[in-house]
């Protein structure tokens, strides 16, 4: 683990020798793998276009350096351990070597089914070993793989799946989830009538629901690697080919399919696990996310997987069969770094300290806050509870375009800051700007979060649209990358997340578009128009509501609209709150004024400011009287 920082000191030299020289420095880290042809220069680059090339015309299969490259040393090592959804049926353990076999098999099995290079496939099952199978076998022969959300809705699977053109779905019969089962080859049905593109379906069978095979499309998964070979070669890939796709939603238009490349998501997943956690040899690290968001991708998969870990996958929810189940399994499976989200910890914290208290939770070393901004309260309850004061608790702010953490600390050497990401990670070069771009510099500042160098895990670009992906990131400041996310740095030079600048909630670190949800709105006959806010939630973070303009709206408008939202999106988009409003308060131009709403959703109707200049200042008054709070 050579790659490791061990302290401060060591820390500042990295991330100097990072800024003065980083393609030297991401050098070094490359040399640790297996590439089957070496590169021919380490960076190539632009943010005009933008095109962004690490490790050019390199080689290389990333399972090879996260499955092979382990076998000798560590093949009889745990590498997935996989807690079930109901504690009474066993776990499984899934050493290096069993996971290089099914991969292998599952890979032959996805060219016996008409799967090659270069080729989609849609990735929607529940959080079973098999979910990560199917990641790695198409990555083995480069394959691309897109996993979408078990939540998401049939019209959101259509979507994805005919934005990328995927030739092939893997599912499972059905999805637990606490007490409940999920029947997601059903939704996979559905989906399939809307969308040509697909041409096979692998069914993992989990739940044992009935389901319905449809001749010629569909193939159980067992039925599928039944006498085939367990070796298969890896592909041989470069390192700018397309690893896979991963859909986010943005402040306009449907969500956009987010590019990562092997070569350098390799290094970076790697290099930030080993760093961030600080992974020690034999320690079992646990991510609470679900492989559908990037964090299962680099957290849970590959990060852990490339830097030799033992990376536990858990298919059931916090609060089941009670409140106390995460700090259970940390106890059975003696965690040592645990990661999760500020939603989760608030939504734990209010069940009460009788769930916690029964745990010793006392091999944790490290624990980790992702996904959105932790508030205060959130980070003491967490700290002193979980990590008994007695662990580092590192709050990593990343993106899905991102690939990788880009500002934490890292855990045990910089010390920490309640409610604060505090410093980037060796090879990260965030600045603050203004509205103009330009750089504010200084201590005790706020702006608008940019980076301004590429790093190896930086998104290439969005699927099948380059454009999209530089009018969003590369066009709003000349030649930097905008995050989309406001932030403060400190007096000690450390970096505060205040939050996202553009038109994107974050419902319980969920990511989604005001945009998205109106369009979902509209979608009932009955709405003629509608504005969608986020506002201040005790425990999503943020919450929807929702200011709908209706005709003839019937009793149970809202159940409606919620059920189209659930039908359109998924049930995560579903708005917590909606009010039927005469109208929307609109600038002379047409625009709706989004501040206003905000301010009436947060219940802060006295701090309006100015509404003279509307074209319809009376709609506000309105709104405030019949505002949910
Ligand atoms: C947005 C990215 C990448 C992890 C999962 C979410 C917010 C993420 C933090 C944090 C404050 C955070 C930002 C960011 N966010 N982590 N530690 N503190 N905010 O990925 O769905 O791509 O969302 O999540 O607003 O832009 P995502």
């Amino acid at each position: 683990m050579n790659n490791r920082i061990t302290n401060l000191s060591e820390y500042t030299q990295a991330y100097d020798k990072s800024v003065e020289n980083p393609e030297q420095f991401w050098e070094e880290i490359a040399e640790t793998f297996q590439w089957q042809k070496r590169w021919d220069n380490v960076l190539d680059w632009n943010f005009k276009d933008p095109d962004v090339k690490w490790f050019v015309n390199g080689k290389l299969n990333i399972t090879e350096n996260l499955l092979d490259r382990h076998l000798e040393k560590r093949g009889d090592q745990i590498a997935i351990l996989w807690e079930p959804n109901d504690p009474k049926e066993a776990h499984q353990e899934i050493t290096y070597r069993e996971l290089h076999e099914k991969v292998c098999q599952f890979s032959n099995a996805l060219l016996a089914q008409g799967i090659g290079k270069g080729d989609r496939v849609i990735i929607y099952m529940p959080m079973v070993p098999e979910a990560t199978v199917a990641m790695l076998a198409c990555a083995r022969i480069g394959a691309v793989h897109s996993v979408v959300f078990a939540g998401f809705s049939a019209t959101a699977l259509a979507d994805r799946a005919t934005d990328c053109q995927a030739k092939m779905i893997l599912t499972a019969d059905g999805n637990y989830r606490g007490s409940k089962s999920i029947p997601v080859k059903s939704v996979v049905d559905k989906a399939l009538e809307k969308c040509d593109c697909v041409e096979g379906v692998i069914v993992f069978q989990r739940t044992n629901t009935e389901v319905n095979m449809k001749e010629g499309r569909d193939v159980w998964w067992h039925e599928s690697i039944e006498g085939i070979s367990k070796e298969y070669a890896a592909e041989v890939m470069d390192s700018e080919d397309l690893l896979f796709i991963l859909y986010t939603s943005g402040s306009t238009g449907k969500p956009k399919g987010v590019v990562h490349t092997c070569g350098g998501y390799m290094i970076y997943t790697y290099y930030s696990f080993l760093n961030v956690f600080q992974y020690d040899e034999g320690d079992v690290y646990w991510c609470t996310a679900d492989i559908g968001w990037i964090t299962g991708h680099s957290y849970i998969v590959y990060g852990p997987l490339l830097a030799g870990a033992t990376t536990l996958m858990f298919e059931g929810v916090p609060t089941f069969p009670d409140a106390g189940r995460f700090w259970e399994v940390c106890d059975k499976h003696q965690v040592n770094q645990f990661y999760t989200a500020p939603t989760a910890i608030r939504a734990l914290e209010a069940c009460g300290l009788e769930f916690v208290e029964p745990y010793k939770l006392d091999s944790l070393k490290v624990i980790g806050s992702v996904g959105e901004p932790i508030n205060e309260e959130a980070w003491h309850w967490y700290h002193e509870h979980v990590g008994k004061r007695n662990c580092p608790l590192v709050d990593t702010w990343w993106q899905t375009e991102t690939g990788g953490i880009m500002i934490s600390a890292l855990a045990g050497i910089i010390p920490v800051k309640p409610a604060h990401a505090s410093l980037p990670l060796p090879g990260i070069q965030p600045i603050i700007v203004d509205r103009n771009g330009n750089e504010i510099t200084g201590k005790n500042v706020q702006g608008n979060l940019c980076i301004k160098f590429p790093w190896p895990s930086i998104l290439r670009t969005t699927y099948g649209d380059h454009e999209r992906c530089r009018l969003t990131y590369f066009t709003t400041y000349e030649n930097l990358y905008a995050t989309g996310d406001g932030a403060k740095r400190d007096h000690d030079g450390y970096i505060r997340i205040l939050g996202r600048v553009d038109d994107v909630m974050n419902i319980s670190g969920h990511r989604m578009g005001t945009a998205e949800v109106e369009n979902a709105i509209d979608e009932h006959l009955q709405v003629i128009e509608s504005a969608v806010v986020g506002y201040p939630h005790d425990i999503k973070g943020q919450g929807i509501y929702a200011f709908v303009i209706c005709e003839n709206a019937s009793d149970n408008i809202k159940e409606e609209i919620r059920s189209k939202v659930s039908e359109i999106i998924g049930s995560i988009a579903k708005p917590d709150k909606i009010q039927v409003v005469p109208g929307l308060p609109k600038t002379r131009s047409g625009k709706i004024m989004r501040r206003i709403l905000r301010k009436i959703a947060a219940g802060e109707s006295d701090q309006l400011g100015d509404t003279s200049t509307l074209l319809n200042p009376e709609v506000v008054e309105a709104i405030v009287l019949g505002a949910e709070v």
